[in-house]
């Protein structure tokens, strides 16, 4: 997520390729759409899949199987996938032995229910049931249906190495909490993906050096609110005042995982992903300020200006409190980027309400942002408790007015780091011109630069000269 752009679902599906298995006789097709931990997820599924005799392949056409990782955030987001089964289904219907499930988290929204609304789906999988896999993919072989929706206390899949797909071999995601207990009134991830909990560190801490020795120079660290990361042992956040007072007492933070991370692979760049206005601890801000492998760039996403809204929303701070937590990053951190998730026309919203949105971003900047129109999810506590009752034009209008002041802020923030020089981990080749390289600094900026004799993964200082609203343009030194 490095661009201020709206994020469009429909761009997102990516066909996930590797070669895994040469023994392996059986092809899988598997697609992810929505956010970056089902990307990373789909690498578990692939992993176990090979384990299953299943090799990944590209081509739709000549899949045994045909995966597609599903989200369910915006109407929007789900009328993508309804429309990719359609194609799957013009391909069944040459290859009638082909079959189709369902993973992520439509899978868990809709259930069984799915199998009779798409006839041609034969699998339905929640996010914490793939490693139910084997027996569900026998069962689809032997011609039944199969359905798994079960959600864990325990679940993280710690153990699971991840098969790399569509990998630039320089960076890659490690999942470290999955699940969250927030409820946003507008969310449907807590219903989707279950209560959290958090991933083993040490199980964490194996994967990064693992990835180092591998060759990759960057990871990311996952989950739908980072900061409220806990391990004490295992099991639910919520069950953490139940455990004994010693693991309690030797409990691991986000703020010390950061640290453990950055110690264990100190040459390893490391980025997290997401963080909550309410869960984001000063000591966090001080773990990033402390090491220099950790990227100076937090996406924080606050979904409105108004005190009022956010409360509707279930947010659990105040628009004051927000912005002490953006001068006390400022302070620590002069140098950091931030980013924002906005929603327009949430319920209940005025134009009063929508001006304080647009007062909050001037006076915040944001680098990034990500904005949607607000979009009613069936089950949450807003679809339950409250009208969506602003009109869908003033939704857009409202939505345009956002996403103007961010893309005039994003290139105030580009325009800072004309002049100077910024340190670029080199991903691959620029989209417009294979003579191009393009990477990252530390505040997730996109940087093109002319190739000299630098490969991938190579981290490079880059006198930038000039900017749009999403790229720098530079130079080696
Ligand atoms: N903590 C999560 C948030 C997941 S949802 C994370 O890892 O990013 C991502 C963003 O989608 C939210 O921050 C919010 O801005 C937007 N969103 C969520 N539910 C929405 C809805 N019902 N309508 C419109 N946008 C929504
Ligand atoms: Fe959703 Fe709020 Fe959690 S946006 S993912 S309920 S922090």
């Amino acid at each position: 997520m490095s661009s201020n752009h709206i994020i469009e679902e429909k761009k997102q599906g990516q066909a996930l390729v590797t070669e895994i298995n040469n023994n392996n006789k059986k092809k899988l097709f598997i697609e992810s759409y929505g956010c970056q931990m089902n990307l990373n997820d789909s690498e578990i599924v692939a992993s176990i899949l090979s384990k299953e005799g299943y090799n990944t392949t590209q081509i739709l056409e000549e899949a045994d199987m045909v995966l597609v990782n599903t989200c369910s955030i915006r109407e929007k987001a789900e009328q993508t996938v309804r429309k990719r089964l359609q194609k799957y289904n013009s391909v069944k219907k040459i290859n009638p032995e082909m079959k189709i499930g369902v993973l992520g988290c439509m899978a868990e929204r809709l259930k069984s229910k799915f199998l009779e609304e798409e006839k041609m789906v034969n699998m339905v999988v929640g996010p914490d049931a793939y490693r139910d896999l084997p027996n569900l993919v026998k069962t689809v072989e032997d011609g039944k249906d199969a359905v798994n929706v079960i959600l864990s206390k325990e679940e993280t899949y710690a153990d699971i190495s991840p098969v790399r797909l569509n990998s630039n071999g320089v960076t890659a995601f490690v999942s470290i909490t999955r699940g969250c207990d927030n409820m946003c009134t507008f969310c449907v991830v807590p219903f989707t993906r279950g209560r959290e909990r958090s991933r083993d560190p040490k199980s964490i801490i194996d994967e990064v050096k693992d990835l180092w020795e591998n060759g990759f120079k960057e990871v990311t660290l996952l989950g739908q609110n980072v900061d409220s990361y806990l391990w004490y042992g295992g099991g639910l956040k919520k069950d953490f005042d139940k455990a004994s007072e010693i693991a309690r007492a030797t409990a691991i933070d986000f703020a010390k995982l950061l640290e453990l991370v950055a110690l264990a692979e100190p040459k390893m760049r490391i980025r997290f992903a997401t963080s909550n206005p309410q869960d984001m601890s000063l000591d966090v801000i001080r773990s990033m300020a402390k090491y220099d492998n950790i990227c100076k760039y937090i996406h924080l996403p606050v979904q409105t200006g108004s005190t009022r809204m956010l409360e509707r929303m279930n947010r659990q701070h105040t628009r004051k409190e927000y912005l002490e937590l953006i001068d006390n990053i400022r302070n620590i951190i002069p140098d950091c980027a931030i980013s924002q998730d906005m929603i327009a026309g949430f319920s209940g919203e005025t134009e009063e309400d929508h001006q304080e949105t647009l007062s909050l971003m001037e006076h915040v900047k944001y680098d990034f942002g990500f904005m949607f129109a607000y979009s009613e999810r069936p089950g949450t506590p807003a679809a339950k408790r409250m009208e969506d009752d602003v009109p869908l034009e003033i939704k857009k209008r409202r939505l345009a007015d956002i996403i103007a002041l961010q893309q005039k802020h994003g290139l105030y923030r580009m325009e800072q780091f004309v002049g100077k020089t910024v340190e670029v981990l080199i991903e691959g080749n620029s989209k417009k011109s294979d003579l191009h390289w393009k990477g990252r600094n530390s505040q997730n900026a996109m940087v093109v630069f002319p190739k000299g004799n630098e490969k991938i993964g190579d981290l490079v200082n880059v006198k930038v000269n000039d900017c749009t609203s999403a790229t720098l343009i530079g130079s080696r030194l």
